[in-house]
């Protein structure tokens, strides 16, 4: 009975990003095209999401698969809906070493090749201008593991241009859009493990040069896909938070969601231990004033990237984003509905 009252006080409540704003914060998740097609998909978006995020329709390797042939019909048709339903739009992402056209690799070789990266990024800005109010400039720049100074990641793009590719990046989206929030993403932030601290270590520093070199660079972008098993370092997490708001920058969780391959038992057991965890992570970082953003890689377990990506060796489909395969929100949501109740309201941003 208490059960049945509280599953129809969740399917009642305000939806995510209405929860979200009374705190100053955003809320989105990741979306398609195509699965925006589907009614009940649209539906969930609208009820649930104040942000929209093309998760792949934006990619290089998706706009310009032919060089000089751009393709924009996906991602027009996310704004389209953004513009229709009053949702704003995040653009994901300009510079990423993944998803790039096969004729990239060859044009980043030639004299000044990097040029055809500010390019890209010229043109993609400066289409989406007005209709993007914020963009993953830079995406996954750092790898401790490529052992470069500072901890860059050893890109086709760091080869043609050295660290200074990064700064130009922002140059040149500020210039396509002075008003578009610019944001350098990053994963593998959260853990307490030698790597992680490694990556925020490396994270911070790029941050610190870019700001010192005073490129336009205006927030950070956490991805935050979290999995099960990992222990999260509260302590140097919250700390990195903080120091990456004391540089004057903006955060918000990009990409968040819980990874539960290596639980096998039962679903609801499973979903117990996916909200917790991700509550583990919410809590601390939506403590922190600066964090100003939400989003969700995926609304529904019905399209969930992992299934494909890191395939539960049980068959089962992953369990690791706020609505179930059948639209139903999840204890995953209730957990991120708590965070944002306990949540200290900031003013938006
Ligand atoms: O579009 C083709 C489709 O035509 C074909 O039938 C299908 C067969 O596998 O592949 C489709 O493309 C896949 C695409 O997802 C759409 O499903 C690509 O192979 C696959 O590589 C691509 O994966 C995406 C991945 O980034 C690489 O771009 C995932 O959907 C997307 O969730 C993932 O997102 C990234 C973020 O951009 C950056 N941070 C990490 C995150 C997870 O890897």
């Amino acid at each position: 009975m208490l059960l049945t009252a509280t599953r129809s006080a969740q399917a009642a409540a305000a939806g995510l990003a209405v929860q979200a704003e009374a705190k100053g914060l955003y809320y989105g998740a990741a979306v398609s095209a195509e699965h925006l097609q589907e009614q009940a998909f649209g539906d969930a978006v609208v009820r649930e999401c104040d942000v929209v995020v093309p998760e792949n329709a934006l990619k290089w390797g998706a706009t310009e698969s032919r060089r000089g042939v751009p393709n924009y019909s996906d991602a027009d048709q996310i704004a389209a809906f953004a513009a229709t339903n009053h949702k704003r739009m995040r653009g994901h992402t300009l510079a990423w070493y993944r998803t790039t056209p096969g004729w990239l690799a060859a044009a980043l070789t030639e004299p000044r090749g990097i040029e055809v990266l500010y390019s890209h990024i010229d043109a993609v800005v400066s289409r989406f201008r007005g209709r993007i109010f914020e963009w993953d400039v830079v995406n996954e720049a750092i790898e401790p593991k490529d052992n470069l100074d500072g901890g860059l990641r050893n890109t086709a793009y760091y080869k043609a241009g050295g660290e200074a590719y990064i700064a130009e990046c922002f140059a040149r989206a500020h210039a396509a859009d002075p008003d578009a929030r610019l944001v350098y993403n990053e994963y593998g932030l959260e853990y307490d493990s030698g790597n992680s601290e490694r990556r925020r270590k490396a994270t911070l520093q790029l941050l610190e040069r870019l700001k010192a070199r005073g490129a336009p660079v205006h927030g950070l972008g956490i991805q935050s896909h979290i999995k099960l098993g990992n222990p999260i370092d509260e302590r140097r997490y919250a700390a990195f938070l903080r120091d990456v708001a004391g540089l004057g920058l903006t955060i918000r969780l990009t990409e968040f969601d819980v990874d539960d391959s290596d639980l096998t038992t039962a679903a609801p057991y499973r979903d117990a231990a996916v909200a917790s965890y991700a509550r583990q992570l919410l809590d601390i970082a939506l403590d922190q004033p600066a964090v100003i953003g939400l989003m969700s890689w995926g609304l529904t377990d019905r399209y969930n990237w992992l299934d494909s990506a890191s395939p539960r060796t049980d068959g089962d489909h992953h369990r690791s984003l706020p609505l179930d395969a059948n639209y139903n929100r999840t204890p995953l949501w209730n957990a991120i509905s708590q965070s944002l109740a306990a949540a200290p309201a900031r003013s938006p941003r």
